[in-house]
């Protein structure tokens, strides 16, 4: 029996493939590296000295995922695959709407075809929208999301539930991310996004190496501690275990749908973030404040209670170690 993961060569997916080879699970990945290379493959190996099987396959391509799933038995799917950036979302929807959600729907039509019955779906926090308390716990339901790509989240969590109401053998995770930086310890794999990134922490090691001049932090008047953004980081490779923890708890809970924050449950601001990267690498990060970036939020932060409670999850590491495992990969590549 293998586990299918999807998007496995992306950044979060290539964390998680090293944590399931690492427990010794059997394991096929496909991705079609629209936003990671091939030599991922090599590295993950390289970190885990063990093997694995890899499609280079579109998930929109249903004849070769019918293939995937008639050469393997599958018996659960971890589906990563999906374009992610927000401000892309705003300009090109009708792709986002097609990768992301044309997607998902052919990956449940051919698990249903195979009899393939459990999945773990990487959500976001964005599907809280707004609700007005900064500590975003499962029980605020879905909100309205700003912008197409956290729209494709909280659909695909609807045609999620919709799918279990049709078929109640079905056993559904869907994993809520909070703000996952960091890299492999090894500094082997880890987020080198191409171009001008857009997140904070690729922003950050960009500048470190000297590839950028200097930050931007966007708006430094919010109500919060030091008046610059608040989010909850998080360790990717805390993130991974979580993935690993979820596909347990669908083992023993048997069919439904479950849902769980992933985050740290602590909020730290675009300041301190910047500040503990200086300090644990010793380098020095220029920034400058400038205006708040349209439709980003003061601050939110997760409440895990539930991961903990029901998947016995938590994370573990520091901000100091997500900072030293960025720029250590970074240096590496
Ligand atoms: P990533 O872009 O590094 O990984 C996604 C992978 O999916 C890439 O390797 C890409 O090539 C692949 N892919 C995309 N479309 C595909 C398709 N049609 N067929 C096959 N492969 C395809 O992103 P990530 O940060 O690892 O995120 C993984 C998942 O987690 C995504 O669904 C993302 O939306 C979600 N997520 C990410 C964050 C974050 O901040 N990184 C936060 C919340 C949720
Ligand atoms: N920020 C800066 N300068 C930058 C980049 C970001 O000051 O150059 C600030 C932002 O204003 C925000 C914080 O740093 O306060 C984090 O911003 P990111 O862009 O790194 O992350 P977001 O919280 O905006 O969004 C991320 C993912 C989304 C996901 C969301 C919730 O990119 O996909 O977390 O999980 F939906």
């Amino acid at each position: 029996m293998s586990i299918l993961v999807t998007g496995g060569t992306g950044y979060i997916g290539s964390h998680t493939v090293v944590e399931l080879l690492e427990i010794g699970k059997d394991i096929v990945v496909v991705d079609n590296f629209s936003n990671s290379r091939p030599e991922v493959i090599e590295n993950i190996k390289k970190i885990t000295n063990k093997d694995f099987k890899f499609y280079e396959v579109d998930i929109l391509d249903e004849e070769k995922m019918n293939q995937v799933f008639q050469e393997n038995e599958i018996d659960a799917v971890i589906h990563f695959a999906g374009l992610k950036a927000v401000g892309e979302s705003v300009k090109k929807p009708l792709e986002y709407y097609y990768n992301n959600i044309t997607g998902t729907l052919i990956l449940l039509k051919v698990m249903r075809k195979y009899n393939c019955k459990k999945i773990v779906f990487s959500s976001s926090a964005t599907v809280y929208g707004n609700p007005g308390n900064p500590k975003y716990v499962e029980t605020m339901g879905r909100g309205v999301p700003t912008n197409p790509y956290g729209k494709t989240k909280a659909m695909i969590e609807e045609i999620l539930e919709d799918t279990y109401n049709a078929d109640k053998n079905m056993s559904i995770s869907i994993l809520r991310y909070f703000n996952p930086i960091g890299a492999h310890p090894s500094g082997i794999i880890g987020e080198n996004p191409q171009g001008i990134p857009n997140n904070l922490m690729p922003y950050i090691q960009k500048v470190a190496i000297g590839e950028l001049k200097e930050v931007s932090v966007f708006g430094n008047d919010y109500n919060t501690k030091d008046g610059t953004g608040v989010r909850d980081y998080i360790h990717v490779q805390d993130l991974a275990v979580g993935h690993l923890k979820a596909l347990e708890y669908l083992e023993k809970k048997g069919s439904g749908v479950y849902i769980h924050n992933l985050g740290n449950g602590q909020g730290y601001s675009v300041l301190e973030i910047i500040n503990t990267f200086e300090k644990v690498n010793n380098v020095k990060i220029p920034y400058k404040i400038t205006d708040r970036r349209p439709g980003d939020l003061d601050m939110f932060y997760a409440d895990p209670t539930k991961a903990k409670n029901e998947l016995g999850w938590e994370n573990k590491k520091s901000l100091e170690d997500m900072c030293r495992d960025s720029w250590n990969f970074m240096k590496n590549n």
